[in-house]
């Protein structure tokens, strides 16, 4: 047996390649970014060709910066974003329409209109999933209706479409050289499309969206030695490898942080935030606004599922100080201004950018900034930014312990903004609980990369997965309730302003 796993992470703005050995310890990788296109407000697209060739390079780097070949590998499992949704054509491969991000708001209508007719219930129930414009169906719909010759090429089986795994699974298994036409089970549980019980797609739900099932990829588990065939040998990995593993990416950071018992959670914090709570086998249903969705599929076992609560601007807001304000040069730059104050003086930032997702599913918000008064500076601003990361993510712990019942002793956390100490500082005081971080914060990638290896036997079971997780760092609440209460009241005003703001 190959002793390394290699893990593809293709999130929402960048791309990379990690290679793993036994002790989940990272021994080489590669990353690059690609262009977030924005032609209109609310629209937010990616270029499948340049994640596609993107992808190829950051594999060919990470193996460089190792030393390592096909042969050295086990396996190889991907990540990615979830809901971006691409259409392709099957003869030539090349994208015929950029990708619809989920954080384009463009199918407001066609979400609001599934609502009107109860039609919106039945999504709710058979999916686990409230009508938004966040998820890959309406994506899908929009492309049907608007890219010219594409619904005559779908129904005739000369179109395919996927989420960006299937599009990635497609291209590294061959193309359109017999390149398999596949997705897994929790990416395809983000489409509205398919059945939580059943996990295959249903027609009922097709209907609604009049999505053709000829266009649309089969439904795999997350974890399977044979589900997604190997590498093509002339791609870049440069020899055949097995694809043991696929998840999504924040169901690979679930498995990355080693979430496999019910009551385990983590959060994490990248462009937007992804709190997650293993449910164990059974459905459990929302009522106070969070998603059911599916945590993972390991071979013919039986599903695990979650309770989802997804934030739309987290990360994207420091970026948004960098890109659109021009406050700070970059992301980590956020800690150094917002130190520069020690609380946000009334100041609330509600970046309510793509509409509220959990667990207000508003698409009628918009983002504002409210309590300002001329002492206020970019300083206040920037530390308003961390807390509305913060606060976010109480509200749906907070929904989350009234669905599940479950009172979180420590909140588990992964992702880019973990690196920023003062926002970890605020989590924990504005929670009331300790955050805890662990030594490899790459989870999403690990995660992958755990599926894969247990598909193939690199890793004999989950419960060796759990000897690899080691605590970093640690923060405890530092603020009294009174000081807390104070600052969720002020909090929950905010929000308030931010709703009925479109049509
Ligand atoms: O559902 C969207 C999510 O998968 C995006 O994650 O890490 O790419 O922002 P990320």
């Amino acid at each position: 047996m190959a002793d390394f796993v290699a893990a593809i992470d293709h999130g929402t703005t960048s791309t990379r390649c990690m290679v793993f050995g036994h002790d989940g310890r990272e021994v080489g990788r590669a990353q690059t970014e690609h262009r977030q296109i924005m032609p209109a407000p609310g629209r937010v697209e990616h270029d499948a060709a340049e994640i596609w060739a993107n992808t190829q390079q950051v594999v060919s780097d990470a193996l460089r910066t190792c030393g390592l070949g096909a042969d050295d590998l086990a396996a190889v499992g991907l990540a990615n974003q979830r809901e971006t949704t691409v259409v392709w054509d099957a003869r030539t491969g090349e994208p015929l329409s950029n990708a619809i991000v989920w954080q384009d708001t463009r199918t407001d209508h066609i979400a609001a209109a599934l609502d009107r007719d109860g039609r919106g219930d039945v999504i709710r129930h058979r999916a686990g999933l409230p009508p938004a414009t966040y998820f890959a169906g309406g994506k899908l719909q929009w492309l049907l209706e608007h890219v010219e010759g594409l619904r005559e090429a779908a129904e005739a089986g000369r179109a395919l479409a996927g989420t960006t795994d299937s599009w990635l699974l497609w291209n590294l298994t061959g193309g359109p050289d017999g390149g398999r036409h596949v997705t897994d089970v929790t990416n395809a549980s983000r489409t509205m499309l398919m059945d939580l019980e059943t996990l295959d797609w249903d027609d009922e739900l097709l209907g609604f969206f009049d999505v053709p099932r000829a266009v649309l990829p089969r439904i795999r588990p997350s974890s399977s030695a044979d589900a997604y065939g190997a590498t093509r040998a002339d791609g870049p990995f440069g020899g055949e490898v097995v694809i043991g593993g696929v998840l999504g990416d924040q169901q690979a950071a679930m498995v990355g942080q080693v979430c496999l018992a019910a009551g385990e959670a983590k959060n994490t914090y990248g462009t937007g935030n992804f709190l997650l709570l293993n449910t164990g086998e059974e459905l459990t249903r929302s009522r106070n606004g969070l998603l059911t969705t599916v945590c993972y599929q390991f071979g013919d076992a039986k599903p695990v599922y979650a309770l989802e609560g997804s934030i739309a601007v987290t990360g994207s807001a420091v970026q948004w100080l960098r890109d659109q304000l021009g406050v700070i040069r970059g992301a980590e730059d956020s800690e150094v201004l917002a130190r520069q104050v020690t609380d946000a003086a009334g100041c609330y930032f509600v970046p309510a950018f793509s509409g509220l997702f959990a667990p207000y599913w508003r698409s009628d918000a918009r983002g504002a900034i409210v309590g300002l008064s001329r002492f206020h500076t970019s300083a206040h601003i920037a530390r308003a930014t961390l807390e509305a990361i913060c606060y976010q993510s109480c509200d749906v712990v907070a929904a989350m312990e009234k669905d599940s019942g479950v009172h979180l002793e420590v909140l588990k956390v992964d992702g880019g903004v973990t690196a920023n100490d003062l926002c970890m500082q605020i989590q924990a005081d504005t929670l009331g609980v300790d955050v805890s971080r662990p030594v490899v914060a790459e989870t999403t990638a690990l995660g992958a990369a755990y599926a894969a290896g247990l598909a193939v036997g690199f890793w004999a079971s989950p419960d060796e997965l759990r000897e690899n997780w080691h605590e970093d760092r640690r923060w405890s609440p530092t603020i009294d309730d009174e000081q807390r209460r104070a600052g969720h009241v002020g909090w929950r005003k905010a929000v308030e302003r931010t709703l009925d703001w479109v049509d």
